[in-house]
């Protein structure tokens, strides 16, 4: 797609854009950054592999994004930032398909492909035939329509031969380009046809999403990507990370001055050439999966070796699409009244199976919620038997229509845990019972709550067993204090025994009774203690994360360790300061806001400063004492002494932060040459104070 000397040109290009970071660019310099951004679009979202950082990009679409703002004639629909429509998607008109979307025959085993190889071979007169064999993405199938090397048109499915424009939506995957050089190839109109799919790494961050807010998690990565072709809000959709590969090319016009030559081999005249030239035109086709090879013996090879390997893809399939490579031939072959003769699809073992769902059992976790669990009769999916699944919460329950004795249906997509997709209702015999949901904690018996907008049930006794025991655990984790050779089956054992009651606890451990148990040798204690003195160094934002504050992730944590110097100064902070900081919404800031003001928790940190721990942010006390401690800067314009990152650098050394707005937050805005909107900006607000470069210097002494 491109070459080496265009990668490196739009990289030049970036880099350039990058350093000089000028408010806006001319329009050829619009041009030019527009077709970087492509150009990273494609190694981002086509190729996995990205030569700039996230950070990098955004500010290269910031700039075209303030560009196009104040020029709003270059705006092109083509554009990066077309992508994200702003209106909500009023119903979805119907639409005809240039040529019907066919579905295919099946096939289960070797047999079944030769049988195919066969009549294919009888039909033709032909004695080998070539054939390109590709994965069968486990998605939502999509129609899309180029022309004059736009994107015009994307449809759903349907019945095959009328879909819904669902364009907006189709719009917000990346891997999608919103342009492509058919032209080049003499091509004017072209219907492509395509998988949408989710990744199983996106599925399984959307679901833990949801389930974190207390929603119901989606059942599998095909249900994810075909429920998001038709959201309402396409900003919806682009939360989804979908992604897109595409398959086939069903209907081209061409441009009768530009066939290809004698000499030029059509790529059109085989599927293989097809998948090639979308490949060409920036599309993410299965280029590199795809095989062409002669006759049905190897196809059989390669569709095992594929199902051998299935695990280890970034995205789900559920079986190979062998194709007859020539285009000519396909036509030969025709179609029967349902299934094209000259493709068959070959099926993976199924990743399903049904079993009874027995009981429901129900689990508290660290922050109260009370998860239901379905205890199964055990059953073989796709590598691992399953003997209990999590259904989430009481809607789940509602929505699945699932009762105790039910026959459920149940899947285990790729690596992702196993979900019930439905029970089997017609099975039923009468003595299924309902799913009663507790009114009472299942471990400490009080009343249970729940909030209007959320599905999930809490227990809100703080000092409940299991949200003790799983606040302790989640302490000593591995991604928060990191205590080695703690872990979850001791910190349970240590609280059965009375041995442990609070994290406090964990540093006021009674050596001299652990010693005395069983499995505890002189070794294993001194490792256990060394494990926990050390933690006493972990930085602040473990700490922080650590604690198990509902919300705080570990980007979270970071990011409120370094608004403090010490944990201490959440105690003062109102909602209002928390949301100023960055990704934190309302939800977050509450949530912090109500465990730093309460009694319990305060007298816990105390405690835990006491025993030693980093309760102040280090970093911060490193830089400190600078002459510009507890001041902000921005720098715009081109500076003449010193380089844009040297002096942020210095800015920093010196105790100051550097911020990425003008705003009311800020202290100093330091002007170079050619300064633009940021100064217009920071003249408007009074407490900005605007420097020049050798300000700066004076200011810290240089
Ligand atoms: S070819 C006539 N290729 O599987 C050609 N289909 O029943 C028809 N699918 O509806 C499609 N991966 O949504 C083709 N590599 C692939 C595919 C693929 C997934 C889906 C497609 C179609 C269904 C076939």
């Amino acid at each position: 797609m491109y070459s080496a000397e265009q990668a490196r040109k739009w990289q030049e290009l970036s880099n350039h854009f990058l350093a000089e970071s000028p408010e806006t660019v001319n329009e050829p310099d619009l041009l030019l950054l527009r077709q970087a951004l492509r150009f990273h679009e494609h190694r981002y979202y086509v190729l996995n592999d990205p030569l700039v950082s996230d950070f990098e990009y955004d500010q290269l679409y910031k700039l075209l994004e303030r560009t196009e703002q104040s020029h709003p004639e270059w705006i092109s629909a083509d554009s990066p930032t077309q992508r994200v429509g702003s209106s909500l998607n009023e119903g979805f008109v119907t639409v005809q398909h240039l040529v019907p979307m066919l579905s295919l025959d099946n096939s289960y085993n070797a047999d079944d492909l030769t049988d195919f190889d066969r009549k294919a071979r009888e039909l033709s007169g032909l004695d080998t035939i070539e054939y390109c064999i590709e994965p069968k993405f486990d998605g939502a199938s999509i129609s899309l329509i180029y022309e004059n090397d736009q994107l015009v048109r994307a449809t759903t499915r349907g019945d095959g031969v009328e879909g819904e424009d669902v364009t907006n939506n189709i719009k917000q995957i990346r891997s999608i380009p919103l342009s492509a050089e058919f032209s080049r190839y003499g091509i004017q109109q072209a219907e492509i046809r395509g998988e949408v799919i989710m990744s199983k790494q996106s599925f399984e961050k959307y679901n833990r999403m949801l389930t974190g807010q207390g929603l119901s998690p989606l059942a599998n990565p095909r249900n994810a990507a075909s429920g998001s072709l038709r959201m309402k809000d396409p900003k919806d959709v682009a939360e989804r990370s979908l992604d897109a590969f595409l398959y086939h090319i069903s209907y081209v016009t061409r441009d009768t001055n530009r066939h290809p030559s004698e000499q030029e081999t059509d790529p059109l005249a085989t599927h293989a050439g097809s998948l090639e030239l979308l490949w060409e035109l920036g599309f993410r086709s299965p280029q590199k999966e795809k095989k062409v090879v002669k006759g049905i013996a190897p196809v059989i090879d390669y569709c095992i070796d594929f199902e051998a390997g299935r695990d280890n893809l970034p995205y789900e399939i559920d079986g190979m699409v062998v194709k007859v490579n020539n285009i000519a031939l396909q036509e030969q072959l025709g179609m029967t009244s349902h299934h094209p003769r000259w493709a068959i699809a070959f099926k993976f073992k199924a990743r399903q199976a049904t079993t009874k769902l027995r009981a429901v059992e129900f689990q508290v976790g660290r922050t109260g919620a009370v998860t239901p669990v379905a205890k199964l009769d055990p059953v073989y999916l796709g590598g691992v038997t399953v003997s209990s699944i999590s259904v989430h919460n009481e809607d789940y329950i509602k929505e699945k229509d699932l009762k105790i004795g039910d026959t459920v249906l149940i899947e285990r997509a790729g690596d992702v845990i196993p979900q019930i997709v439905k029970s089997l209702p017609e099975l039923r015999d009468g003595s299924e019972q309902t799913i009663q949901f507790p009114k009472q904690c299942p471990v400490c018996n009080s009343e249970l709550f729940k909030e209007e907008t959320e599905a999930v049930w809490r227990c809100i006794n703080i000092e409940c067993e299991a949200q003790v025991v799983e606040k302790m655990i989640h302490f000593v984790s591995k991604d928060a204090m990191d205590i080695k050779s703690f872990g979850e089956a001791n910190v349970r054992k240590f609280y059965e025994l009375g041995l442990l009651k609070d994290i406090p606890g964990i540093y006021r451990l009674d050596y001299e009774a652990i010693g005395k148990l069983e499995g505890f040798g002189k070794k294993s204690l001194d490792n256990l203690k060394a494990a926990i003195e050390a933690s006493k160094q972990q930085p602040l934002n473990r700490l922080i994360y650590a604690l198990g504050i509902r919300y705080v992730g570990e980007t979270t944590a970071k990011t409120l360790a370094n608004a403090v110097e010490t944990i201490f100064d959440f105690t003062t902070k109102t909602e209002e300061e928390l949301l100023q900081l960055e990704d934190v919404g309302i939800k977050v800031a509450k949530s912090i806001h109500r465990f730093f003001y309460n009694e319990q928790n305060l007298e816990m940190l105390h405690q835990l400063e006491q025993m030693g721990l980093q309760c102040r942010n280090e970093k911060k006390e490193n830089q400190g004492g600078g002459s510009l401690q507890g001041q902000t800067f921005l720098f715009t314009g081109t500076l003449t002494k010193l380089k844009r990152s040297e002096a942020e650098a210095l800015a920093e050394q010196n105790g100051g932060q550097i911020v990425s707005g003008v705003s009311s937050k800020l202290n100093y805005l330091v002007v170079g040459e050619d300064a633009g909107s940021k100064l217009e900006k920071a003249k408007k607000i009074n407490t900005v104070k605007i420097i020049t470069e050798e300000e700066f210097l004076s200011l810290i002494g240089q």
